[in-house]
């Protein structure tokens, strides 16, 4: 097994028997092909036009570690050091939750209704790997984002990420949600934070993500009627507080959002029609 083509196909076998999902068993190429040009630097292109081009010793070694992981359950991000987020290619490592592509529509609703909202910062809270800041620091240029995370290990990944695409815009700062910002500073308040109960039973399949960035506590709201709080502060009247949850949380951060007396509040669907992010306006003065 010298060749490139002859260790795609092995890999390839390898990963599928491997594989948990039905998902991760229709990925095994794709995968086996990305984790080869991980490793060799060869496009995906290249390795099927050339098939015959020899692998070193060193690049089989690496390949056959780096397949091992990953028929044991490693995401693919963290092998390979990357995700694509938002169009932009984000270095990851284990500290930093993987951004997940539902998390994009929380950017697209924030992108939508920005231009009607009041002169403001942008704050966006939890933000592990930097995707949500530095996504919308692609698309706006006209008002400050801080970007706060709690976390050491992800708030190096997000520093990393924020000098790599962050067009000197965003700010990182090391903080608990919104302790750091100063009263009626906020125009948009956005977070994709923990929302897990500490029972709930996919946490065993995400054991190599850091469980700070998915457990909040035994109801999995903890988390979220903090931030709605503290909004109710660090938001300016008008300020729009968008939260992604549980695609079974809708009710209950509604609900939330209408005890701190927000307003307009409603939930948005994912693609797969599932209830995922809601929203509202602090309209009243701090209480
Ligand atoms: C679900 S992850 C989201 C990461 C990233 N924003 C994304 O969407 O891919 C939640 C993030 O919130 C951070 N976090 C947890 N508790 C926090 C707190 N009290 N203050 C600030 N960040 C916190 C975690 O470290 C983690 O990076």
């Amino acid at each position: 097994m010298n060749t490139v083509g002859e260790w795609l196909a092995h890999s390839s076998r390898l990963l599928a028997e491997a594989a948990r999902t039905e998902h991760d068993r229709e990925s095994a190429e794709l995968e086996s092909s990305l984790l080869t040009a991980h490793v060799t630097g060869r496009s995906r292109a290249s390795q099927f036009a050339f098939p015959e081009t020899e692998l070193s010793r060193d690049q089989l070694h690496s390949l056959q570690q780096l397949v091992q992981r990953r028929c044991d359950g490693e995401p693919l991000a963290y092998l390979t050091g990357e995700r694509e987020f938002w169009s932009l290619p984000l270095s990851l490592a284990a500290g930093a939750l993987i951004p997940r592509p539902d998390t994009e529509l929380l950017v697209e609703l924030a992108l939508e209704r920005l231009p009607k909202l009041p002169a403001g910062d942008i704050i966006e809270l939890g933000t592990g790997s930097g995707a949500i800041a530095l996504a919308l620091a692609q698309e706006v240029s006209d008002r400050p984002i801080t970007a706060i995370e709690r976390h050491d290990a992800a708030l190096q990944i997000a520093q990393h990420n924020i000098r790599q695409f962050g067009q000197g815009r965003v700010q990182l700062i090391q903080a608990s949600w919104l302790d750091c910002i100063a009263a009626e500073s906020a125009a948009l308040i956005l977070s994709n934070p923990p929302y897990l109960a500490s029972d709930d039973p996919h946490l065993p399949t995400l054991h190599f993500e850091p469980q700070t960035a998915l457990v909040s506590g035994s109801s999995g709201l903890e988390d979220i009627e903090q931030i709605i709080e503290a909004s109710c502060r660090a938001g300016k009247p008008g300020c729009l507080l968008l939260l992604e949850h549980g695609q079974e949380q809708g009710a209950s951060v509604r609900s939330l959002l209408d005890d701190y007396n927000f307003e307009q509040v409603q939930t948005c669907r994912d693609l797969s029609g599932h209830e995922r992010v809601s929203l509202g306006y602090r309209q009243e003065r701090v209480r």
